[in-house]
């Protein structure tokens, strides 16, 4: 859904909304509006603020109901702590936004002039993490909660007070497209997936329409004609037809500048196939499109901040389904290489169907660089936990591109490893390779047939099963889909590719 919260940027002599929230730093240090608001009320908001001990450590908070004098009927003290750095900016944004979400007021103020918090790029900050915390996906929930005691409809409006509104309002333009993108990339996850099949995720990007973005489709005897049977025979199962999507975006100087490729798994639901897998959880695979979402999400986010880069991300959309019609262990498929492969496992599905999509985009694009996200693995998750997406990589200088974007942006990544003993793992008795390895190593054996599908360029796979969906919740998102990526790769591009 898009996201419904308005941003707006004023000055700090502007007009206070009846709820306001005063950002104090570590101290507690009230800012020069604050101590001014703190005068007229006849000293009650610092007077409460100690009399609750509150000391503006980061993301705490108090209510001062009442205070006399003064226009807000509710101030709240809101901690923003010493120094917070850009991504502390953002939690901080996330977590006022919740500590306010929840009154009955349509508009809040927020005094942005602590130390700390006082730039126009930290209110845009703030507000960034803010908008991206209030995302939430509530499509299918038809009952409204409490629809009778509310005169209002909740928060709508956070107008960030700050000394530079003008400023703010230009540098969070930028972040509201990325916001914009990483809303898109939750929503697509969190759909399910009798909704959301292949054809319907690649309509939702035809229909996308945004400036200079240009989607394409391949359809079913468009993938016959370029002979990928790999990803063919995963989506054969199925009554639903698969799809790739292409979405080309030219943001740099020349139409000639070589593009950077971005691909995901999109599996729109894994049952495993004739591999079948056990029922407990299973629901959760409506969100094995998640390394697809993001590249969605990326692309909108490069599209609306106008990035001055020439970008192509490309989503392999399939349905792993069981059916009389489905693919057997033991099938050799030839992929669109010429490469044959024996599935062993037909729910080791997402490195089929990256194996086209990644073949196609290198022969057709020649790209600078070529980055993919998928669930691809249940491993990577017994290695990393939630806190990291795997990192595998042919060139040292792009992964370590990537930890620093990860690092700068939040969205960690872990490098993992790459080697010919690993490769060796997966060669065939009957084919030119298998589609597993064996218990050990699972997310490099994974990583490994991805790369079979690689030829000079340097390139990258991110397994992030762990990530992109039912990931850890944080303050600026509480969604079951975290699109995560689209900050990362959106912030690896600007650093390196524009
Ligand atoms: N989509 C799954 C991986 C996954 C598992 C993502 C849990 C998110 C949460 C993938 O297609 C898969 O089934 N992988 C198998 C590979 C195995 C059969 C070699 C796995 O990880 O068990
Ligand atoms: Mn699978
Ligand atoms: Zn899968």
């Amino acid at each position: 859904m898009p996201l419904a919260l308005d941003i707006r940027f004023a000055g700090l002599d502007a007009p206070l909304a009846p709820v306001a929230v005063l950002t104090i730093a570590d101290g507690p240090a009230f800012s020069a509006a604050g101590k001014a608001l703190d005068q007229r009320s006849g000293n009650a908001l610092s007077r409460a603020a100690e009399a609750a001990d509150f000391k503006g450590k980061a993301k705490a908070s108090i209510e001062v109901l009442a205070a006399p004098k003064i226009e807000p009927k509710r101030v709240v003290l809101f901690g923003v702590g010493s120094a917070p750095k850009e991504q502390d900016r953002l939690n901080l944004g996330g977590a006022l936004y919740a500590a306010v979400s929840g009154c009955k007021a349509d508009t809040v103020s927020v005094i942005a002039d602590a130390d700390g918090i006082d730039s126009a790029r930290d209110a845009a900050d703030l507000a960034f993490g803010a908008l991206l915390r209030s995302y939430t996906f509530k499509l299918y929930q038809t009952k409204k909660p409490d629809a009778d005691s509310a005169s209002s409809n909740g928060l709508n409006t956070l107008v960030i007070h700050t000394a530079k509104p003008e400023q703010a309002t230009a540098a969070f333009q930028a972040l509201r497209g990325i916001a914009d993108g990483v809303a898109m990339a939750r929503d697509l996850v969190n759909e399910p997936a009798n909704v959301l099949g292949p054809v319907e995720f690649a309509n939702r990007l035809a229909g996308l329409s945004i400036d200079g973005l240009d989607v394409e489709i391949l359809d079913e005897p468009a993938l016959h004609r370029l002979k990928m049977g790999a990803l063919i025979g995963v989506a054969q199962g199925s009554a639903r037809p698969p799809r790739i999507a292409i979405l080309h975006w030219n943001g740099a100087k020349s139409k000639r500048t070589k593009p950077v490729c971005i691909v995901g798994k999109g599996v729109t639901f894994d049952t495993g196939g004739i591999s079948i897998k056990p029922a407990g959880g299973m629901e959760d695979m409506k969100g094995d499109m998640g390394g697809a979402a993001c590249v969605a999400g990326l692309m909108i986010a490069l599209a609306k901040r106008k990035a001055p880069v020439n970008a192509v991300g490309l989503v392999g959309l399939v349905e792993n389904m069981p059916s009389g019609t489905a693919q057997r262990p033991g099938d050799i498929v030839t992929s669109m290489s010429g490469q044959t492969i024996e599935i062993i496992n037909t729910d080791a599905e997402g490195r089929l169907v990256l194996a086209d999509v990644l073949w196609y985009a290198e022969d057709r694009f020649k790209p600078r660089a070529m980055i993919n996200l998928a669930t691809l693995t249940g491993a990577i998750m017994v290695a990393l936990g939630k806190e990291h997406a795997g990192l595998f990589s042919n060139n040292d200088k792009l992964a370590a591109d990537l930890v620093e974007a990860g690092r700068e942006t939040g969205e960690l990544v872990w490098r993992m490893p790459l080697a010919k003993a690993y490769d060796k793992l997966i060669d065939s008795r009957f084919a030119d390779m298998k589609n597993t390895g064996g218990r050990f190593g699972g997310a490099i054996t994974a990583a490994q047939f991805i790369q079979r599908f690689v030829r000079d360029v340097p390139w990258a796979h991110l397994d992030v099963a762990g990530v992109a969906m039912d990931s850890n919740k944080s303050d600026i998102n509480s969604s079951w889909g975290s699109g995560w990526g689209v900050r990362l790769l959106d912030r690896l591009i600007a650093d390196q590719y524009e």
